[in-house]
């Protein structure tokens, strides 16, 4: 996959973030796998997942201490979304309708779209939706 944008680009965009997790392949693999994306090359000590809008995920292994929790929204196509929960469902991975875990097997209807939470595979909370939050 790849992406072209203007250089430099307009205002300030998020272009890359550390995940951290105890094994970096398998939740290198699991997030991609669960939406439809490819892990990149290793890149030194980090494992891209690029998310095709010019965002990179890059999974970075923290073996000796814990993992804290973090949350990873994806807006992802109204059309690919019986897709992502069908493969969670075909891993076994449970989701959620809210992001506290407490409607498991359910989907959200925020902002007229559908959302779903679910863990990867060191508790990070991810989160897919078809519809960005609307913020006052
Ligand atoms: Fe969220």
């Amino acid at each position: 996959m790849s992406y072209h944008q203007p250089y430099p680009p307009a205002g300030v965009q998020l272009n890359h973030t550390a995940v951290y997790a105890s094994d970096r392949s398998l939740s290198a693999e699991f997030i991609a796998a669960i939406l439809g994306l490819e892990v990149g090359a290793p890149f030194g000590p980090f494992l891209p997942v690029d998310l095709g809008n010019g965002v990179t995920l890059d999974y970075y292994e923290k073996r000796d201490e814990p993992i804290q929790a973090q949350h990873y929204a994806f807006l992802v196509p109204d059309e690919q979304f019986d897709a992502v929960i069908a493969r969670l469902e075909a891993v076994g991975v449970t989701y959620y309708a809210d992001p506290r875990h407490t409607e498991p097997g359910r989907v959200n209807d925020l902002f007229g779209g559908r959302g779903a939470y679910f863990d990867d595979p060191d508790g990070h909370n991810m989160e897919v939706m078809t519809r960005p939050y609307v913020r006052p």
